[in-house]
């Protein structure tokens, strides 16, 4: 399986995705928050420089958190970040990639997919939900927070050149398996959860979607 490299890019990170799209991406993170008062054990997937993980822990303090990501520079920056925060040691940090981590078995209650689905293709998807959706309580929650392609025309024609973009970006600079974006829905359907909630931004083309596994 083919690894991402998201050590070079980290410093940058913020700086892109700022000049890029300004606070939408943040406000497509955290716009789930409010359903999330009752969540004990959480698992970050691609945490990335942990501006979700921040607010969560900011609205959750006791929240147990472990935070994954294949990136120690990104790691070391969502650590920087949330290192002054009274509850900062309900945060444990994984190094790793998710492909190779064993995943316990229903154990949270919320896993959280900000922008970090996007990297994969199609199978890898199909292999990392069924391993998610497993980690998962009953009843547990899962946020997926991604790009989509809206469904008019004009949208639609300017979101796929903006992907085109962005993904051919992201191959070359973090080395990520996936050509284009694939929407887990069917996959979501597949492994027993239910969509609860569903927020657009940016024309549509960003979604903050909380399903419940049934
Ligand atoms: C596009 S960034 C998104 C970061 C963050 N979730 C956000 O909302 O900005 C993808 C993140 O996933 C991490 N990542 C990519 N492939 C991974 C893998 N196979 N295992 C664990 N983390 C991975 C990268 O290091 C990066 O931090």
């Amino acid at each position: 399986m083919k690894k991402s490299y998201f050590d070079k890019l980290a410093p940058w990170y913020y700086f892109l995705e700022t000049i890029s799209f300004g606070n939408q991406l943040q406000q497509c993170r955290i716009s789930q928050l409010a359903e999330l008062n009752e969540v004990k054990n959480v698992l970050i997937l691609g945490d990335g420089n942990g501006r979700f993980l921040e607010s969560l822990l900011k609205s959750n303090s006791n929240t147990e958190i472990e935070s994954l990501d294949i990136s120690r520079n990104m790691i070391g920056l969502a650590n920087a970040r949330i290192t002054s925060l009274p509850n900062s040691s309900k945060v444990g940090f994984i190094h790793g990639d998710v492909f190779d981590w064993d995943f316990p078995k229903f154990k949270y209650d919320l896993v959280v997919t900000n922008f970090f689905l996007d990297c994969f293709t199609y199978s890898e998807l199909t292999n990392l939900l069924q391993k998610v959706s497993l980690s998962l309580k009953p009843q547990g929650k899962l946020i997926y927070g991604d790009f989509s392609v809206p469904k008019s025309l004009f949208k639609k024609t300017l979101s796929s050149l903006l992907l085109f973009g962005m993904y051919l970006f992201f191959r070359i600079f973090a080395r990520i398996s996936a050509k284009t974006l694939h929407d887990p829905t069917s996959l979501l359907i597949e492994n027993n959860f239910i969509l609860m909630n569903e927020k657009y931004y940016l024309w549509s083309f960003l979604k903050s979607q909380l399903w419940i596994k049934n």
